[in-house]
Order: C-alpha cells, then structure tokens, then sequence
C-alpha cells in the first residue's frame, strides 16, 4: 500500500517553476530517497508534503485520504513528521526539554501542571534519547551541541510527534563521514523498530544507494528518474546532471 502518493504537484515562485507537476508514490514500509542538484526543487516538494507551502496545482493524499488542503499541524497529527534542511530546535531549552515540549505539543490537553512538570513524559523522552544516542547529552542546551548532535536531537524531535512517515531533509548535512555513516544506520534502525516510512533528500551518493528501497531524481522541479538503485546508477540522464558538484547548503 502507498502511504504516500502525489499526483501532478506543482509550485511556482514569480517565474520559476521549482516543483513543475511531479508525481509520486512511497509504499509503507519504505526508506526511499529524492535526489537532484541544488535548486532541483527537493525541498520545495518536501514543504508542499508537510502543507509549510500552499500547492499551485496537484493532490497529495496520505494514508489513503486527500490531505492537501490541510494545515502542516494537521499532517502532523496524522503521523507525518518532518525535519528542516536547516536544524530546527530550541537552543536556549535542554535536550531533554526540547523532545518534552514537543511531546506536550503532539499531547495538548490533559497534562496536569501540580505535578511535576520536569519528569512529564521521562520515560517516553528517555526511550527517544537512547533511539538517536542522546542520552548523555540530555541536559546540555541544544544550541551548544555539535553539527551532529543537532541533527540527531532534531529527528528525536521528529520522533516525538509519533510520526508514522518521516520526511528528512537532507539528514546528514553538516556531518562528517563518520557521523554520516552512523545516521544511515541510525535511520535503518529506527525504521526497523518504529514501523517507519522513510522518504529523504540527501546527496551524499553513498548514503542514497546503500539504504533507499527505491530513488527518484528531480531536475528543473520535475522527475527525470525514478526506480530501484542499480537502475538510477545505470541511468545516463542521472550520470549527465551529476556531473558536476551538488553538495548540501544551508538555506
Ligand atoms: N521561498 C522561495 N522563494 C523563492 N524561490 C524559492 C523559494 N524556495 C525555493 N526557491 C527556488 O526554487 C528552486 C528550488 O529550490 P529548492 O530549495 O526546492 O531546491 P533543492 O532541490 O532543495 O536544492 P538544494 O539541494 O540546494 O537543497 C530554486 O531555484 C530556489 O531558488
Ligand atoms: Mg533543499
């Protein structure tokens, strides 16, 4: 079944036709990846997923239901969780209070403030930390931690939302070899565990085809590739656009 599937999804800024009718479908169950040159329109696509920017034209249905009308909270709350290109966190709240905030978000009504605040939700907070190995970290402010550090505090955060779909923008951006190679596998091993839908955008070649169950490549907003990794490293369309140097950037 899809748990994800788009059809015709289009969005222009002025003149530029960042994401120009794209179709797509992510089977549960899935890690699949989206790939592309800078300005290829990934991250557009990812926003008009998540609802952050209104579509021109297109549908989006997730679990079977058209949602593309709806708000990003509403996506949400219906279990697709998303991370930023950029790292999203509270800097000045503590590791552990940036996954706690998050998990009374997702809650909203029914916590009851006489007791102790601090303790809300430990157990759920721990069980996160320990899944993106942040447990040692879980009272240092998030905005002293490293490029890495970050980026894992910020899929716990995406964990805390309960998120049947996990959209990652570009997961290991910042990371050096070594912490890339342990986020792939942190990300396999989520998957596993959770039952979790994966669809990311990275260009990190290596992390694309060890992981993904299945690649889509856009160009100029619009997929120019899609199918299994042997099939998109054979591809000579795909070769041609990766001539050249596409490396992550920090918008
Ligand atoms: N808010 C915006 N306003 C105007 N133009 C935008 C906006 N967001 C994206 N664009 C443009 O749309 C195009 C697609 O950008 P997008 O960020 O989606 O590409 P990307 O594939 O994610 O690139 P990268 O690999 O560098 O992250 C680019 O030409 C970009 O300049
Ligand atoms: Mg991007």
């Amino acid at each position: 079944m899809a748990i994800l599937e788009i059809k015709g999804l289009r969005k222009s800024f002025g003149g530029l036709a960042a994401v120009a009718g794209v179709d797509l479908e992510v089977q549960d169950g899935h890690i699949d990846s989206i790939i592309g040159p800078n300005g290829a329109g990934k991250s557009t696509l990812f926003n008009l997923i998540s609802g952050y920017y209104p579509c021109d034209g297109g549908q989006v249905f997730f679990k079977g239901k058209d949602i593309t009308g709806l708000t990003p909270q509403k996506r949400v709350k219906m279990g697709m969780g998303r991370s930023f290109q950029v790292t999203n966190i509270f800097p000045k709240l503590t590791v552990f209070e940036n996954i706690q905030a998050t998990i009374i978000y997702r809650i909203g009504k029914g916590i009851n403030f006489f007791s102790d605040v601090r303790k809300y939700a430990a157990e759920e907070i721990e069980e996160i930390l320990s899944m993106v190995e942040l447990i040692e970290q879980a009272d240092d402010m998030a905005g002293i931690l490293s490029a890495g550090d970050r980026k894992r505090l910020e899929m716990g955060i995406v964990l805390a939302t309960a998120p049947d779909l996990l959209l990652l923008d570009e997961p290991t951006c910042g990371m050096s070899p070594a912490e890339t190679s342990n986020t792939i596998e942190l990300i396999k091993k989520i998957a596993q565990d959770k039952s979790l839908t994966v669809l990311f955008t990275e260009h990190k070649m290596d992390m694309v085809f060890s992981i993904s169950s299945r690649i889509t490549v856009m160009n100029f907003g619009a997929i120019i590739a899609a199918g299994k990794p042997d099939d998109i490293r054979a591809n000579e369309k795909v070769q041609q656009i990766y001539f050249g140097e596409n490396r992550c950037s920090s918008k």
